[in-house]
């Protein structure tokens, strides 16, 4: 494919604007693996980009914290053609063209193989907050947190890393204690 689809958001004598545009192979960033995007996730971050926030760095700018698809060209000899991967964090999206668009071509050090269990979709449904959460999580228990030592508290429990936190502890046999500001969401939780 030499053509394809992508969100791009331009500035020119200081007006923004976001549009789908045609892109080309040539107009993608330098970068090691390009990949076949098959889903992004909407993070809060790619509200503040399309309200043109300063977290963009430079122009034009392809939104999209984080992408999941598959893997069409590698330079690196980790990643071979077909091979399912993720990528987010970095400056993927704010710095460097993003996850809304149907290519992309990011460095090497910046993808991850899709985890063995997990599809591409729920890789994205759990996107780059889910992941916060279970870094989150990790990081308590590599600091010694089981669940014989009583419930955990999540604050903000409403939100995209809040919710997600919730769900993993209870799913890892935790007694979670969901906080919100949202009365209205007493139920949910
Ligand atoms: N999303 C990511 O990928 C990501 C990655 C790294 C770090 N983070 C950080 O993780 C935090 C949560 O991010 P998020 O994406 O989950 O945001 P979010 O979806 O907007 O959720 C944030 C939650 O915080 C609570 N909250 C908002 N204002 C508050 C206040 N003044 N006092 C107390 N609680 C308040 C609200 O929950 P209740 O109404 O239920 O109380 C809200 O739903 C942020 O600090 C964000 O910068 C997020």
């Amino acid at each position: 494919m030499n053509k394809f689809k992508a969100l791009v958001l331009d500035k020119v004598n200081d007006e923004t604007n976001l549009e789908i545009k045609q892109l080309s192979m040539d107009d993608l960033p330098e970068g090691e693996v390009t990949i076949q995007v098959e889903y992004s996730s909407v993070n809060f971050k790619d509200g503040l980009v399309a309200i043109q926030n300063k977290i963009i760095t430079s122009y034009p700018m392809v939104p999209g914290i984080d992408l999941a698809g598959t893997v069409i060209h590698s330079k690196d000899e980790k990643y071979n053609p077909g091979d399912e991967v993720i990528v987010t964090s970095y400056q993927l999206g704010t710095g460097h063209f993003g996850g809304f668009s149907e290519i992309a071509r990011v460095p090497s050090g910046w993808v991850v193989p899709l985890p063995k269990g997990l599809s591409l979709k729920e890789s994205m449904i759990l996107g780059t907050a889910g992941f916060t959460a279970a870094l989150s999580v990790q990081r308590m228990e590599d600091n010694g947190l089981e669940p014989s030592q009583g419930p955990v508290l999540v604050a903000g429990a409403t939100g995209g890393v809040g919710s997600l936190a919730v769900n993993i502890l209870a799913k890892k046999g935790y007694e979670v204690v969901a906080s919100t500001g949202k009365s209205e969401q007493e139920e949910y939780l």
